[in-house]
């Protein structure tokens, strides 16, 4: 959809009018004698009809609590009635403040997202045109709003997309499509690079696969000759079917997901390079296919990783740790960013713990922790620390090798993971982990089955923000 600021609102025209609960009078100035059978709850609507027999669109945003989730109602609407939409459509913005319009923007083309990119019959995809009306210049922010709409979109489809389709490499041509396009670098280190350069532990997971696994590096440096502000690092398991130790087949299907993290990073990267972002960051992604072969890596192997410690395998479904270690290592020794931040679908125990309502948050670094949970609650993809005390080290300990990769205890397996992670960042000072399994994939109110919400890309990037 295309998004552009107008001065004064067309009564003849179809029009989109948000709705504070219990607050409906500014309908009477747009339809004849109306009695609305909606209060203005968040994310409900009524459709009105105007003088002009125009329709109007009476969305309810709810009460303040409600404004971190307004995108929801705007993306609820825009799926629902987006096949009746003309060539234009007016949006009445004048009561939202920047942050609220923001959202709203980035809610309704969430709202375009087309799940059924299999399908041999594809739906129509009308280009709406959207007029907004604000308060003073909103032409920054609509636009602004519509770029990080137009990523998530890319984002939830790659990951909605099947493994079959989604390889090591598909990622890695993605990247370099997006890097070509928005003027960012990228380089991709296919299996004899990674052989050359010691990536051990990537090419243990990808070895069952008949897919080679890759290492996506991506560079975006607005200030030549200054260090790296944020290295982002992303697990891009493109299927997990937990090798040898296999997973039961029961959500099975769901493990083509498992690159959540990795397309965070890729969309983040590709959005600070759109944007122009005074900043420079790196985000590696490490990908690979953890699959069930005669060549897979078995548990009670000792592999060796990027980083030179050995790591004796007790379980090939906990994979996702294993891919990180080199790509932590990697980055923070070849990049030296300032601040390093992985995401992760990493532990069912997350899961367990948070459930679909926030990612699981590590790091020592207390003005990151305040940062990014503050940006969390207010943008409404919300962490939740929790701890890497020292004890649970031993948990990690292997009699024949530097570490082992799973404690073999069904407790705390998050913060394990965690703990696991942390022996691979060289003590930095500033790194944080996210655990983002129950978040990156969800129910929601267009698809029958779970499918990508496309947690993090906001959080991330508005992070980003602060620290230029
Ligand atoms: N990809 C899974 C974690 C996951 C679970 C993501 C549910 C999304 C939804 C990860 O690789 C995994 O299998 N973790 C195991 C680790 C265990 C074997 C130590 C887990 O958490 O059960
Ligand atoms: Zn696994
Ligand atoms: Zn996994």
């Amino acid at each position: 959809m295309k998004y552009i600021p107008i001065e004064q609102l067309d009564p003849e025209k179809d029009l989109i009018l948000p709705c504070r609960k219990n607050q409906l009078d500014l309908l009477k100035k747009f339809t004849a004698n109306v009695t609305p059978d909606f209060e203005g709850e968040h994310a409900t609507f009524q459709t009105f009809y105007g003088k002009g027999g125009n329709r109007i669109y009476a969305l309810g945003i709810g009460e303040e609590k409600d404004a971190v989730k307004i995108d929801k109602a705007f993306q609820k609407l825009c799926f629902d009635t987006k096949k009746y939409w003309k060539a234009d459509m007016q949006l009445q913005a004048a009561a939202l403040n920047e942050e609220e319009l923001q959202k709203a923007v980035i809610g309704l083309e969430m709202g375009t997202y087309q799940i059924g990119s299999f399908k041999t019959e594809q739906k129509a995809a009308t280009e709406t045109e959207i007029q907004v009306t604000g308060n003073g210049d909103i032409t920054r922010v609509i636009n602004e709003a519509a770029l990080i709409g137009t990523t998530i979109n890319r984002i939830k489809s790659l990951i909605d997309a099947p493994a079959n389709h989604k390889t090591p490499e598909y990622l890695g041509s993605w990247a370099k499509e997006s890097a070509g396009q928005n003027q960012y670098k990228c380089t991709l280190l296919g299996k004899s690079e990674l052989k050359e350069q010691g990536f051990d532990a990537v090419l243990a997971v990808g070895r069952g696969s008949e897919n080679p696994p890759v290492v996506i590096v991506t560079e975006y440096i607005a200030k030549p000759g200054a260090g790296i502000d944020i290295g982002l690092v992303g697990k891009g398991i493109t299927f997990d079917t937990g090798g040898l130790s296999i997973k039961p087949s029961q959500n099975l299907h769901y493990m083509k997901s498992d690159m959540g993290g990795a397309a965070v990073v890729l969309g983040v990267v590709e959005l600070v390079a759109r944007m122009g972002l005074n900043i420079n960051i790196v985000g590696v992604v490490a990908s690979a296919e953890n699959a069930v072969d005669s060549k897979s890596y078995r548990p009670g192997d000792v592999i060796n990783s990027y980083s030179k410690k050995s790591i004796e395998i007790i379980d090939t479904d906990a994979e996702g740790r294993l891919v990180l270690a080199d790509g932590l290592s990697y980055i923070i020794k070849q990049f030296q960013p300032h601040q390093v931040i992985d995401l992760a679908t990493l532990t069912g125990s997350v899961v367990r713990t948070l459930a679909y309502s926030a990612a699981g948050m590590f790091t020592n670094d207390t003005e990151m922790a305040t940062s990014m949970s503050d940006i969390g609650n207010r943008i409404n993809e919300r962490v939740w620390q929790l701890p890497l005390y020292e004890e649970f080290e031993t948990d990690l300990q292997s009699d024949i090798a530097d570490l082992r990769n799973f404690s073999g205890k069904p407790i705390a397996g998050a913060i394990t993971a965690a703990k696991f992670l942390q022996a691979f960042t060289d003590d930095h000072k500033h790194w944080m982990h996210l655990d983002i399994a129950g978040v990156a994939f969800g129910d929601s109110h267009y698809a029958k089955m779970k499918s990508s919400t496309g947690f993090g890309v906001q959080l991330i990037l508005e992070y980003i923000k602060t620290l230029i």
